[in-house]
Parts: structure tokens; C-alpha cells; sequence
């Protein structure tokens, strides 16, 4: 997960977008003692018990971990965007050294709010400008954003997987790095980074545990 970018991850329901927001806030922490976490949560899916769990799993004291998280919930889109444009004056005016931007999901609201064919270009214009803040937060402060984004069954896929992503085209080219998750064999997730700069496509499997993620 890289600073100055924007990792999206999207896939169906309990494939691991939310865990994988929980694990990357723990270790973010972890690396860098001076840092902190904004999370804007927009499904009610923060657990911080679920922080108690990863701090411990990963040798740390959980109680100062979560003072280090700045849990934010957005009500509805335009609350997410107004959440978003607060961070940098979190970092400017109040000296906060935020490294981490999560938001969990980038997409809920905007898809719950624009319903039909006829609001679907309101819908990406405003998405848009969203994702133009997140990009210029990212990169003003060397910060890393991770967004969740869900996918929509494709009634014309005849071949292939028959999913994909919400926010189409605008949210695809605003993320620098896009990892499609799936559920695998035996409870296991597979991460898939489709979009990177720098990477080849390259799949990775793992299982979530109380801990933590682990490799298999
Ligand atoms: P939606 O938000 O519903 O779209 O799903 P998601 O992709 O965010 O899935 P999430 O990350 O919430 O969950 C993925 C999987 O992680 C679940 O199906 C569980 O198998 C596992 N999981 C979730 N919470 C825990 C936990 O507290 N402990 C353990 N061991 N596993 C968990
Ligand atoms: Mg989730």
C-alpha cells in the first residue's frame, strides 16, 4: 500500500474489504509510531474490538493503537465529501500526522442516493470530485488512501466473472492500485491486483484470522 495513492479494493460481500482496512490501520500504526489513522466509515463496520484483536495479534498495545484512530462516520455522500476535505485541515490547523485515509465504502451512499439511469451522471460527476480530493490529499501530504467499492452482478456476462465494480469507469481510473477479492477454497480469500503502475497482475491467498491475515 503505497503513499501518495490510491488503493481501492472491490468485491462481493464478506470477500475482505473491511478486514483488510482493519489490518492495514493496525500495521500503518505499528510501522510508524508518529502516525495516525482517519477512518470514515460510511456502513457502520468499524469494530473496535475488532482493533483490540489485531493490535494484539500483532505484538502491540491495543489501547494506544486505537487512541491513534480517528473513526469519522458519513451519514450520507455529501457528508463523506465534507469528512474528506476536513482531513487536511486535520493536518494543517490541528498538526494531526494522518498517513492513513480508509474509507469503508468509497461507493454506499453515492449508489444508495443516485437511483436510475437518468441521476447516473450526477452520480459520477460527484463521485469524481470526490475522488479528486482523495487523490490531492493523498498526494499534498504523502498519504496513503484505501477505499472499499462493491460490485454489481453484470446481466450480460456470458463468460468470465459476472461482477463488477460500482463507479464504473471514473472510480477504475482515479485508483492508482485496484485489487479485485474473491472468496476462495476452504474459507480462504484471493486478492487480485488488476491495476498498478508498476506491478504485474499477480494473485495472493489468505485466510482471515483472529490475528490477522495469513498467507497461505
Ligand atoms: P461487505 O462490507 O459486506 O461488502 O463485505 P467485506 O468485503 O467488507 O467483508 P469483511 O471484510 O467484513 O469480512 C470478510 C470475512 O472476514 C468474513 O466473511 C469473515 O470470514 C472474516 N471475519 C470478519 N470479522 C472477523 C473476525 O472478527 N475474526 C475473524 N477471525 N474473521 C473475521
Ligand atoms: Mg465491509
Amino acid at each position: 500500500f503505497e503513499t501518495g495513492a490510491i488503493t481501492e479494493a472491490f468485491g462481493e460481500f464478506g470477500s475482505g474489504k473491511t478486514q483488510i482496512g482493519h489490518v492495514l490501520t493496525v500495521n500503518q500504526l505499528k510501522r510508524n509510531p508518529e502516525a495516525m489513522t482517519v477512518y470514515i466509515d460510511t456502513e457502520s463496520t468499524f469494530r473496535p474490538e475488532r482493533i483490540i484483536q489485531l493490535a494484539e495479534g500483532a505484538g502491540m498495545d491495543s489501547k494506544e493503537i486505537l487512541k491513534r484512530i480517528i473513526v469519522a462516520k458519513a451519514y450520507n455522500s455529501d457528508h463523506q465529501m465534507l469528512l474528506t476535505e476536513k482531513v487536511e485541515d486535520l493536518i494543517k490547523k490541528d498538526g494531526k500526522n494522518v498517513k492513513l485515509v480508509v474509507i469503508d465504502s468509497l461507493t454506499a451512499h453515492f449508489r444508495a442516493e443516485f437511483i436510475g439511469r437518468g441521476t447516473l451522471a450526477d452520480r459520477q460527476q460527484k463521485l469524481n470530485r470526490h475522488l479528486h480530493t482523495l487523490m490531492r490529499l493523498a498526494e499534498t501530504n504523502n498519504l496513503c488512501v484505501y477505499v472499499t467499492n462493491q460490485v454489481m452482478a453484470k446481466p450480460d456476462t456470458f463468460f468470465g466473472d459476472p461482477t463488477q465494480a460500482i463507479g464504473g469507469h471514473i472510480v477504475a481510473h482515479a485508483s492508482t492500485y485496484r485489487i479485485y477479492l474473491r472468496k476462495g477454497k476452504k474459507g480462504s480469500r484471493v486478492a487480485k491486483l488488476i491495476d498498478s503502475p508498476s506491478m504485474p497482475e499477480a494473485e495472493a491467498a489468505f485466510i482471515v484470522e483472529t490475528g490477522g491475515l495469513k498467507d497461505i
